[in-house]
């Protein structure tokens, strides 16, 4: 939904509407200048093209708990879903827990949040502990590390392969088409690209039927195993809920795990804070989530003509949450441009958003943000950037492409 929601909006934009090309401007460098002006006022805009955006975190956290608001319309125009090429032969795609609204949204997610649940959450420490290990290990023993491209992409690759009970086999194929999906969040660039992004698809879905079939006869204890006893569950929405937590996991957290590290590589002094206080582990996850959120945006639908601190909104009319601006937003955080990570352990930002789609897999995220960065605490005494980093090119996943560092 990411990427239709910002082919929506790029649409507007390319159509003269100001507002929207402000929100799908592919900033690389620096978006909290225009959410500042964003929030000037009441913190909500509305262009001439009846596009909404909220950029306070009031409005933001407001909007995303509000039942008048959902993820499609009441008319059945629906967009098509995000994980689509687009070309003939696409296999078939339905829309995962994010692009339903109840009561098929609340049906799968119930069945999704069991894997997720304080005691599996515990039993998933030492894998990605192992993964980390193994990882830094590895991209330590060289002169120069892509932080990106060796540590903060594979680790969620391999800690949901293993939550999946993705065979060893399977999984350079699971991690190469992963990363084609992940990177089509950037947009489906080429018909070359296109083509990956339907081979990927069909590739991912082929093995994930297997699984299904596999686990079906001889059920493990992961979570494709626990899915799959359920009756509830269609094949089809069986293996799109498999592709989301693959997907979902993936480019979000190695955003998190990226961005902590520019975090602290330009505020040096924190990461000292942090190498003599491991209580500061859990805050510091929270700070980055706050100050550079990985999903800076989402958007919902109305369902009812209403309206937004007296802005009239109509029925099936997007809303833009700016996620990102919300964490920099002074009403609700004192001296939120610094990144401070000894704030209040109530640190309420909106990264993993709010209300019904609050994101299933927060505890995973923050799981790994906090093994990966008490790893590198122990690995790097201090963080020597060995070349500037380059950012990615789109205005809703933030955090940079890549991020050569110096052991
Ligand atoms: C939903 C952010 C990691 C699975 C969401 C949403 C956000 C988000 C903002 C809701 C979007 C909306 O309201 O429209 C993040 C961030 C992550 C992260 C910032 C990492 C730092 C993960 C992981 C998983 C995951 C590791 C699972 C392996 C999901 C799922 C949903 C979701 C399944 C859909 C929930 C629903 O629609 O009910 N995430 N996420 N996420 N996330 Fe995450």
């Amino acid at each position: 939904r990411l990427g239709v929601q910002r082919a929506a909006v790029w649409g507007m934009a390319a159509r003269g509407d100001g507002l929207a090309r402000l929100v799908s401007a592919p900033w690389r460098g620096e978006p909290y200048g225009i959410y500042a002006r964003l929030r000037e006022g009441a913190g909500v805009r509305r262009s001439a093209t009846g596009l909404t955006v909220v950029a306070s975190h009031a409005l933001c956290s407001k909007l995303l708990r509000d039942r008048t608001f959902g993820v499609r319309t009441t008319d059945g125009a629906e967009p098509p879903p995000f994980t689509a090429s687009g070309l003939p032969g696409d296999v078939e795609v339905i829309p995962s827990l994010l692009e339903l609204d109840p009561p098929d949204h609340t049906r799968l997610r119930a069945l999704a949040r069991p894997a997720f649940s304080p005691a599996k959450i515990a039993g998933y420490r030492s894998g990605v502990e192992n993964a980390t290990a193994r990882l830094l290990e590895r991209a330590l023993a060289e002169d120069r590390f892509d932080l990106v491209a060796d540590f903060a992409a594979p680790l969620p690759i391999a800690v949901i392969s293993d939550l999946l009970g993705i065979p060893d086999v399977d999984a350079d194929v699971f991690a190469r088409y992963g990363r084609v999906l992940g990177a089509s969040l950037d947009g489906v660039k080429s018909v070359r690209h296109a083509l990956q992004v339907r081979t990927a698809n069909r590739e991912l879905r082929a093995l994930f039927t297997r699984l299904i079939a596999e686990r079906r006869a001889d059920p493990g204890e992961d979570v494709i195993s626990a899915l799959a006893a359920s009756d509830e569950l269609t094949e089809v929405e069986l293996a799109t809920t498999c592709e989301l937590l693959l997907l979902a996991g993936f480019e979000t957290t190695t955003n998190l795990i990226g961005n902590a590290v520019w975090s602290f590589a330009t505020n040096p002094d924190q990461w000292d804070r942090l190498r003599g206080d491991d209580t500061l582990l859990g805050p510091a996850v929270e700070e980055v989530l706050r100050y550079e959120a990985p999903v800076q945006m989402t958007a919902r639908i109305s369902h009812r003509d209403t309206e937004i601190s007296g802005v009239p909104v109509a029925e099936n009319s997007m809303v833009i949450a700016l996620i990102g601006s919300a964490g920099r937003d002074p009403a609700a955080f004192e001296q939120p441009d610094e990144f401070d990570i000894g704030r209040a352990r109530d640190n309420d930002h909106l990264a993993f958003s709010s209300g019904a789609h609050y994101c299933v897999g927060a505890p995973l995220a923050r799981l790994e943000g906090e093994v990966a960065l008490r790893a590198l605490t122990e690995a790097l005494p201090r963080i020597t950037v060995a070349a500037k980093p380059k950012w990615r090119s789109t205005s809703v996943i933030r955090g940079p492409r890549s991020l050569w560092l110096r052991p």
